[in-house]
């Protein structure tokens, strides 16, 4: 099995968000890790379009840093959320995995815990298809892919976000909606999941 590096053990929450939503997910999701006593290292990727390799700063003005390579490499387990663009992951998360041939070949990041969350506009606008098409390329590098099981009881009551599949934020037209407090309770349950996860598989390892 491969080893996380041998600074102290840390899940990864990787994200990209245009309008924020998908951010406000990660922060809870990474307070979820938290509060299992795990690391949490907090990582976004930069935006692209035709002219992207010349106009980009090399740091993001706000928020969270781009992440490395070597963030992802490391990680104990991952975290990996995107907003919803047409039933699956925006691009500029893509582009990034895109990138991890190299993590693949090695298989860094075999047997490491991952789980997938998104927002939509729409309720029924395709959650689950990104969900499940995110998790292909973790599952592709032998991660062990965790849902967000049933005995959450959130899962059953919830009238806008939250899938076994990882965790959803139904954000509405304008992308405003508040998350909700399912929305909000299930995004610490995952975290929790994924961070104690990866703490009995370092264990085995
Ligand atoms: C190009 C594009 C495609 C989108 N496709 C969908 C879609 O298929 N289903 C949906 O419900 N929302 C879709 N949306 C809306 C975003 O998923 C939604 O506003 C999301 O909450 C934005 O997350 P963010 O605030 O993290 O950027 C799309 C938005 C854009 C810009």
């Amino acid at each position: 099995m491969t080893q996380a590096h041998a600074s102290k053990p840390y899940v990864l929450v990787l994200y990209y968000s245009r309008h924020g939503k998908t951010a406000e997910l990660a922060k809870l999701i990474a307070r979820g890790v938290e509060q299992t006593g795990m690391d949490v290292r907090i990582r976004t990727v930069p935006p692209v379009s035709p002219d992207t390799d010349s106009s980009l700063p090399a740091v993001p003005e706000d928020g969270a840093v781009y992440c490395s390579q070597d963030d992802l490499r490391h990680c104990a387990g991952l975290l990996m959320g995107s907003p919803t663009r047409f039933g699956n992951m925006a691009a500029p998360l893509k582009y990034f995995i895109d990138s991890t041939s190299g993590l693949w070949l090695s298989g860094a990041l075999a047997d490491k815990p991952a789980g997938v969350f998104t927002s939509t506009s729409s309720l029924h606008g395709g959650q689950e298809s990104t969900l499940l098409t995110m998790a292909l390329p973790l599952l592709h590098h032998g991660m062990v892919f965790a849902g967000l099981p049933y005995k959450n009881a959130e899962l059953s009551e919830t009238s806008t976000g939250g899938t076994p599949y990882g965790m959803s934020h139904w954000a509405g037209a304008n992308n405003d909606q508040r998350l909700s407090d399912h929305e909000k309770a299930l995004c610490l349950a995952q975290g929790k999941r994924v961070a104690i996860l990866a703490k009995a598989l370092l264990q085995e390892g």
